[in-house]
């Protein structure tokens, strides 16, 4: 990988790159929309996502290339121009996070030669998005000796994501990319950033990857609108209640105060962040005692809710989960933003095998292709590679 991305590196500007980093994409356990509720998350990052070589540059000139899409060529642009513009398509990653840095009044005095090349697969819900920015936060911080530590990244991303780009995401994918680490998931509080590490047994049992190949991008999604449609909601409660966000409220909460909110479709969706908010802490209980059989039960809970009454699965997703636990998976549930992307799965080790032949042979049978199928582990949140 480190070879591949500094030989890209050097094809594309005839010299050899200084520094190498790598930025993962990653998986949420559970949570589904609770992040951008003040509510609990448990992603952790995986070893596929984003290689990047880079070199710093004597003048203000920002040049970007992308072993995936090289028909686009070089990508350029200098630090004084670092508005968004159409036209520089996946690059508004990189101006993004610069015009942010500027916002902020960090000190980039100096541009850089950048080539990056991927594993993730697009609109697969594994948060290439975050990855880049990440990446970049990374990179500008190293640099420029911004000493930028994994929530600063991660805040200032979720800007990027927020105001540049223009999509209503949580803290999520960027904090746990900014600060992952091998063999642990992150149980995260988005309403103040508390974390901890959580153990997650691979050795026993499996995290499967299913991609459902329904390329979505966020911004085309209702993505913004399940947000807004919870913002509504919480709008309407704090009328009758002290809260800050709707995964404040407990259960109990949820039931006697309901009764507010008269659209159903907005009860729909309190009602699933709030048991969803829940069923996260049950999650990470289950993964402390490597109770797999509750954690897979609390899955498929996950995945109903999601269906049933946040409304962002598709009928593709559905079938995926349907067919996974028809052939011996523990847990199956569509992950992150909705509309496609992946499911996740829980396997145990030894029925992995059969597992796949099962799964593969009616997957053919009804979609006539071949299944993408990744086992994935939790690794590293973004690194320089030396
Ligand atoms: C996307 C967003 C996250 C989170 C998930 C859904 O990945 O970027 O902030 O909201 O969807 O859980």
């Amino acid at each position: 990988m480190n070879e591949k991305i500094k030989s890209i590196f050097n094809k594309t500007y005839n010299y050899n790159p200084k520094r190498v980093y790598f930025s993962p994409g990653r998986v949420n356990i559970i949570g589904g929309h609770t992040d951008y509720n003040g509510g609990f998350v448990l992603p952790f990052c995986i070893d596929l996502g984003i290689s990047a070589a880079v070199s710093k540059r004597k003048d203000r000139i920002i040049n970007v290339y992308s072993a995936n899409l090289p028909k686009r060529g070089i990508i350029s642009f200098s630090l004084d121009h670092l508005e968004y513009k159409k036209s520089r398509n996946f690059a508004n990653y990189v101006s993004g996070m610069l015009y942010e840095l500027n916002a902020r009044k960090f000190d980039i005095k100096f541009g850089f030669d950048l080539a990056i090349s991927g594993n993730l697969p697009r609109g697969g819900g594994l948060s290439s998005s975050a990855a880049l920015l990440v990446l970049i936060a990374k990179i500008a911080s190293d640099l420029n000796n911004l000493h930028l530590d994994g929530l600063k990244m991660a805040l200032i991303s979720k800007t990027v994501e927020n105001k540049y780009i223009g999509v209503s995401c949580g803290i999520m994918d960027q904090f746990v990319i900014a600060n992952g680490i091998k063999g642990k998931a992150i149980y995260l509080n988005s309403s103040n950033y508390d974390y901890e590490y959580v153990s997650v047994d691979t050795k026993n049992f499996n995290m499967v990857l299913i991609n459902s190949n329904e390329t979505r991008k966020l911004t085309e999604s209702k993505y913004n609108v399940r947000q807004k449609e919870t913002a509504d909601a919480l709008k309407i409660l704090q009328k009758h209640l002290d809260i800050t966000y709707l995964c404040d409220l407990s259960i109990d909460d949820f039931k006697n105060n309901i009764k507010f909110i008269n659209n159903k479709t907005l009860k729909k969706r309190v009602e699933h962040v709030v048991y969803e908010n829940h069923r996260v802490a049950l999650a990470k209980t289950a993964l402390e005692h490597n109770d797999f059989e509750t954690l897979g039960k609390l899955l498929v809970e996950a995945h109903m809710s999601a269906r049933n009454l946040y409304e962002i699965s598709s009928a593709k997703l559905d079938q995926l989960v349907k067919i996974a636990l028809s052939c011996g998976s523990l847990g199956s549930k569509m992950i992150g933003g909705g509309f496609g992307g992946s499911t996740l799965n829980i396997v145990k080790a030894t029925e992995l095998k059969t597992f796949i032949s099962n799964f593969s042979i009616e997957y053919k049978r009804i979609y006539h292709s071949d299944p993408i199928i990744t086992i994935v582990k939790p690794t590293m949140g973004v690194s320089e590679i030396k």
